[in-house]
């Protein structure tokens, strides 16, 4: 409000009280985008609100980095992850091809607008090329053939980026959804090449290439018990060895529903006790809690109301966990286009999950998270 004022006062100087009034109330100097931002400066950027909390960031695709979603991030945001195009399938898409176009695109953008930038992700069982799995005749890869790669993968990755990306996460997705599962691990083609020993060497490997890179476990469904225990187990064990894991990434995939609050707290405090960084990696909150919900039942006052309280009690608990949350990132940029979009029911076609809706104006939820 206090900026904008000021830009306004050269304008009011040489009008009359009233009709200064008047250019107030419909030029935007005094409200926010989307009307509501009530007393706050709307000239602000969610970066801005959190300076003295964490960095906000979001995942991008190339394409978002021109145009108006550009102007958007650049002023909203102050770390970037690349939403695809750093995942193994399209950054080593083949033995002998790495593909860093895209990839590289997305640090320019950072450098040239002074933003921090995540790596997403070294090992992953998804989006990864199948020749990784197989030898040369098209057999199951050895598991020291699997591990060379893997060594050669990471070290190649991490090298060409180091100082430039400034957190790695490490690992993506191995622990088990299944509360009575033999194993506490998902099982991957990595696990069932290599067994649990690539685990350690993985984040080792990019230890050495990058020894100032902060490296991440990361992972969804982290504030249910079962899962959060099981995380919790082979993080422990990592440290207790020495290995080089220095935080643990909640990808935040929310909706409407849930998770509540005190377990959204519980998991923070709980990996923040063995003495990690805590990141929010991938935040969104889906209007669908379920692909059972409700088909396209579209965005209703109700449900918005609902998101609206969601994001609310989210950022307040990440105020408070400032001391232990490093960064808080949003899947996808605005409401134009998300990964969930044709995910919820029956296909729906969009999920509204993020702060700014499809025209890039902030959303309700937006001024809640900004006003504290
Ligand atoms: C997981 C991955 C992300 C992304 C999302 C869906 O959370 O970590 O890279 O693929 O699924 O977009």
């Amino acid at each position: 409000m206090k900026t904008n004022l000021i830009k306004c006062r050269t304008l009011t100087f040489f009008v009359s009280v009233s009709i200064a009034a008047l250019v107030l109330s419909t030029s935007g100097c005094g409200k926010g985008g989307g009307g509501l931002a009530g007393e706050v400066d709307s000239t602000k950027g969610l970066k801005d609100f959190y300076k003295q909390y964490f960095p906000i960031g979001v995942a991008v695709a190339p394409n978002n980095l021109e145009g108006d979603e550009a102007e958007l991030i650049k002023k909203h945001f102050n770390s970037l992850t690349a939403e695809n195009v750093m995942k193994p399938a399209l950054i080593h898409p083949e033995e002998n091809r790495y593909d860093w176009a895209n990839a590289d695109k997305i640090i320019e953008f950072a450098e040239a607008n002074g933003m921090k930038v995540r790596g997403h992700t070294l090992c992953w069982h998804s989006q990864t090329g199948q020749w990784m799995f197989v030898d040369a005749e098209g057999n199951p890869a050895s598991k020291e053939l699997a591990l060379q790669r893997l060594k050669d993968h990471i070290t190649t990755v991490v090298s060409r980026y180091k100082g430039k990306i400034y957190a790695w996460d490490v690992l993506n997705e191995v622990i088990t959804d299944s509360d009575t599962a033999a194993s506490i691990y998902r099982q991957t083609p990595w696990l069932k090449i290599c067994g649990e020993e690539y685990i350690p060497k993985i984040f080792q490997w990019a230890h050495e290439a990058d020894p100032q890179a902060i490296l991440y476990y990361n992972d969804y469904n982290t504030e249910n018990p079962g899962k959060r225990e099981r995380i919790y187990k082979m993080l422990k064990k990592l440290l207790d060895d020495g290995i080089p894991v220095h935080g643990v990434g909640l990808q935040g995939h929310w909706n409407i529903g849930g998770p509540a609050e005190a377990a959204i707290r519980e998991s923070i405090e709980k990996f923040a006790s063995l003495g990690l960084d805590v990141q929010i990696t991938e935040l969104d909150v889906s209007i669908y809690t379920s692909r059972n919900d409700t088909i396209n039942i579209g965005f209703t006052p109700e449900r918005e109301q609902k998101q609206i309280d969601f994001y609310k009690m989210a950022f307040k608990v990440f105020r408070e966990k400032k001391d232990n949350i490093t960064g808080v990132t949003f899947w996808n940029v605005s409401d134009r286009r998300s990964w969930l979009d044709r995910r919820g029911p029956a296909a729906a076609t969009k999920a509204y999950p993020l702060l700014f809706d499809t025209e890039l104006k902030p959303k309700k939820a937006f001024w809640e998270v900004v006003k504290f």
